[in-house]
């Protein structure tokens, strides 16, 4: 079959991989796509946020199933676009993304479900949450409610910082994403990702993992998209996992579809795990970047099966083949980010890589001027390795980045060190 994929990140690229190794797949279109996604799908221009866009790529390529991988295009209905027009696609409605689109939606959800979260108040008036913060006292977590480019949240040390972050969001920092608060009591605790398909009803797991926010070792500096990624999270125990599952994502999966509004796709849950209980911190409707990057080297092309059989609403007939393996990436980013940083950057030494099922380098911001490869973001690309260890493979991920020449790339030297 014909398959599109939408996005242009690391993500993209191991959902490319993936997708590519499987016979099923045929020809593979990638919107915008990298350079590196360039090596394996033909890469095409289209505004993958205007569904009559992307449906009319697809009647004309004859694509036959798409995956959507960043959350705009879900949350503005593309999703919704392509099933009207019948074709296939891995991505929830935008009534479903609403659990990441907005927090309070989740959080009423959470409420439905009895689902364990932080307890919380909303506000749209910032003298009342103003007085909020201040009776409830820090630290405390303010939350810009709808989608910000992962920066909408705010954990308050002092309620000083609490009452700033206000300011911010409902002086408009965030845009209209601002117009609503959701503040929250701070939960302590060890943070990890889960990750399931459902196509509605069923529930397929497809791994853990934690990743690094902070932009340098030893947790310091701003918070970024992340800066690597490990799988599986040791803290997700199996006994942690089966009270996540039952008490949390399946009960959110049954509440979507009691309102007449099935999730169908990858959900990814963000938990705060302590003394052995998981507490839902976030949902994000889509894969997380660079955790997607850990979960496809491990998955490898059963990837796409299980995308295709959550899109069809047949998961209960999947089953995972899981090695006894581990996954770990390193994201090699622009000096400089998250904040401003040199792009058009040129890139050596990518062609000395031996990559194969147990080394990638996943590109994220990068393109092709001739044969030389630039770059255009701040998160360029993801080193990723698989080894019968976590040491294993980090060990092979950092040899494989040492390889590479680029003086205006920064990287962490501790990615996977709360597991080691
Ligand atoms: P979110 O975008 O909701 O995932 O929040 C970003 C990050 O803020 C999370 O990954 C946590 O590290 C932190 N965070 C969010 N909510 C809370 C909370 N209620 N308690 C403690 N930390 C939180
Ligand atoms: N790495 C965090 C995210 O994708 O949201």
């Amino acid at each position: 079959m014909n398959i599109l994929i939408l996005g242009s990140g690391g993500r993209e690229h191991s959902l490319a991989w993936a997708t590519n190794q499987n016979p099923k797949c045929d020809t593979l279109y990638c919107a915008p796509g990298n350079a590196g996604i360039a090596l394996i799908a033909t890469c095409v221009e289209l505004d993958i946020e205007n569904g009559s866009d992307v449906v009319a790529f697809c009647t004309s390529h004859e694509i036959e199933f798409v995956i959507i991988g960043p959350e705009s295009p879900l949350a503005m209905g593309v999703a919704d676009d392509l099933r009207e027009a019948n074709i296939l696609t891995f991505g929830p409605s935008a009534a479903a993304a609403q659990l990441e689109a907005s927090k309070a939606f989740t959080k009423e959800i959470c409420d439905a479900s009895n689902a364990p979260t932080a307890r919380y108040a909303r506000f749209t008036e910032l003298n009342l949450a103003i007085n909020y913060v201040t009776n409830q006292g820090a630290p405390i977590v303010v939350k810009a409610d709808g989608l910000a480019a992962g920066k909408g949240v705010i954990v308050a040390m002092t309620v000083d910082e609490a009452i700033d972050g206000l300011h911010d969001i409902f002086g408009g920092a965030f845009g209209a994403a601002g117009t609503e608060v959701v503040i929250e009591e701070f939960m302590e605790g060890e943070e990890a990702s889960f990750f399931v398909l459902s196509d509605g009803k069923n529930i397929l797991s497809i791994g853990t993992a934690q990743d690094h926010k902070r932009a340098y070792d030893n947790d310091q500096g701003p918070n970024t998209g992340g800066m690597g990624a490990y799988s599986p999270a040791p803290v997700m125990t199996n006994e942690v996992t089966s009270k996540a599952l039952n008490e949390i994502v399946q009960p959110t999966i049954d509440e979507m579809a009691r309102r007449g509004t099935p999730y169908q796709g990858v959900l990814y849950a963000g938990f705060m795990i302590k003394d052995g209980n998981p507490r839902l911190v976030e949902y994000n409707v889509r894969f997380g970047d660079p955790e997607c990057q850990v979960l496809m080297m491990r998955l490898g092309a059963q990837a796409l099966d299980a995308m295709l059989a959550c899109a069809m609403g047949e998961l209960d007939k999947i089953r995972l083949n899981w090695a006894e393996d581990h996954a770990l990436t390193i994201v090699y980013a622009a000096k400089g980010y998250p904040s401003t940083y040199k792009k058009g950057t040129q890139i050596k030494g990518l062609e000395l890589i031996d990559e194969s099922s147990r080394v990638q380098v996943f590109h994220a911001g990068t393109e092709l001027d001739t044969t030389k490869v630039r770059t255009t973001g701040g998160r360029v690309l993801s080193i990723t390795a698989r080894g019968a260890s976590l040491k294993e493979a980090r060990n092979k991920a950092y040899a494989t980045i040492e390889k590479i020449d680029w003086e205006d790339g920064f990287y962490r030297n501790d990615i996977g060190w709360r597991a080691l």
